[in-house]
């Protein structure tokens, strides 16, 4: 029998875990100095906070001596980084006395507009490009009480209706055009510095509509006027190869891509992500569904980390670059890849690609013959420890 070694169990809900000064309260409670949004009770789920976690299995197996960390944003509330700046729209939105909210989607701004406009009591009506939204996207837009309009159309079609909307309705439109998502997904960017005690010499990151790597840059360069961070990073921008108009140069009319959430051809922040990476020194790739599905794999199995396919696209560029000497394998540097979305949002890709669990009847002999050959494997040998964080060197 399996015996519980603790003789204490700790108690939960103590009154130190309640304390106003110790509960995280979401990103405009912990950075409110950092953004202009309306002063008012935020409209939050408490989003953001979310793990910074070493990978060294992965950095090993990309061939990277440096050390390697994700920033986990699957972890918010509605399982994507789009969160960040729905709080703060959603809170705009209240403040100026909005009654509805509109966006076009591939589908987590949707799921995150439905969210926050539930709980601020305000009316969601997002449109979607018919067809081509992952799963659990969809159904959480729906679940939270929004109105879903399936365009028959890619997202730059329905993102062009929503425009032509809120210059004749009174909606407030919350797709990444909307200044107050950038404020609040700038946090992330925060976050990492606080997290490392500094920037990181890279950071990877999948571009769509190119309103978070737009963010991102705001928030470093923010960090670094206020003497937070002592230098930039570099940006890697990653697209996937049939839906890549920052890296042609170029719009692309019909984008087509396995990692849905970033299938758009013409990227409404598409100039000043270009400025971003310029100033940066960094550069944008186009990354192969191959590539964007073995990066996926690896985070799963080496890592422990379940992301939706366009979070995998940061890693399949981080390992790109590597490949072509972009980013030189030294040991001195620091990259993050920021994984912007959780893998239960796109459960069918991940049932296209993987087998199907085998079969054993409820039979002890059976199950006897099916589990004696895989005891005989032996495990894939474990990370011995993880790398440990550097300490904060900077004011
Ligand atoms: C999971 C995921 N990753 C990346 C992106 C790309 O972000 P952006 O459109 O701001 O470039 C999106 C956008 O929908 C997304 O949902």
């Amino acid at each position: 029998m399996l015996e519980l070694k603790w003789s204490h169990i700790p108690e939960v809900g103590s009154e130190d875990l309640m304390a106003e000064g110790s509960m995280w309260r979401g990103i405009i409670h912990a950075y409110r100095p950092f953004l202009r949004v309306a002063s008012i009770d935020p409209i939050t789920l408490h989003e953001g906070n979310t793990p910074l976690v070493p990978a060294l299995r992965l950095a090993q197996a990309i061939g990277f001596p440096g050390s390697l960390y994700l920033k986990y944003e699957g972890l918010n509330p509605t399982g994507s980084f789009k969160d960040r700046g729905m709080t703060t729209a959603l809170t705009q939105a209240v403040a100026e006395g909005a009654q509805a909210v509109i966006c076009a989607s591939t589908g987590n701004t949707a799921a995150s507009a439905a969210a926050y406009a539930a709980r601020a009591g305000l009316r969601a009506i997002v449109l979607v490009p018919a067809g081509k939204i992952a799963l659990g996207k969809l159904v959480a837009a729906m679940a939270y009480g929004a109105t879903v309009l399936a365009v028959e159309g890619n997202f730059d079609a329905a993102l062009a209706l929503v425009r032509r909307a809120v210059e004749v309705y009174p909606i407030a439109l919350v797709n990444s055009l909307n200044p107050y998502r950038l404020e609040g997904q700038q946090t992330a960017a925060f976050e990492i510095c606080d997290q490392l005690g500094r920037a990181p010499d890279w950071l990877a990151i999948p571009v769509g509509n190119a309103g978070n790597i737009t963010a991102y840059w705001k928030g470093f360069r923010a960090y670094h006027q206020a003497g937070r961070i002592a230098a930039l990073p570099r940006l890697l921008g990653v697209q996937a190869e049939g839906a890549a108009p920052l890296v042609r140069g170029h719009p692309i009319d019909q984008p087509e891509t396995v990692a849905t959430a970033i299938r758009i051809g013409r990227p409404a922040r598409g100039a000043e992500a270009a400025q971003a990476v310029r100033e940066s020194g960094g550069r944008f790739l186009a990354v192969s569904d191959e590539e964007i599905l073995e990066a996926w794999r690896m985070l799963a199995a080496l890592e422990g980390l379940f992301v939706e396919p366009a979070s995998a696209a940061a890693v399949a560029g981080l390992r790109r670059a590597l490949a072509e000497g972009l980013i030189p394998r030294r040991e001195e540097l620091q990259v993050v890849a920021v994984l912007t979305g959780h893998g239960l949002k796109d459960p069918e890709v991940a049932l296209r690609i993987l087998p199907a669990p085998a079969r054993v009847p409820a039979d002890w002999e059976a199950f006897r013959r099916t589990l004696e050959p895989l005891l005989e494997r032996p495990p894939e040998p474990r990370a011995e420890t993880e790398a440990p964080l550097p300490r904060p060197s900077v004011p």
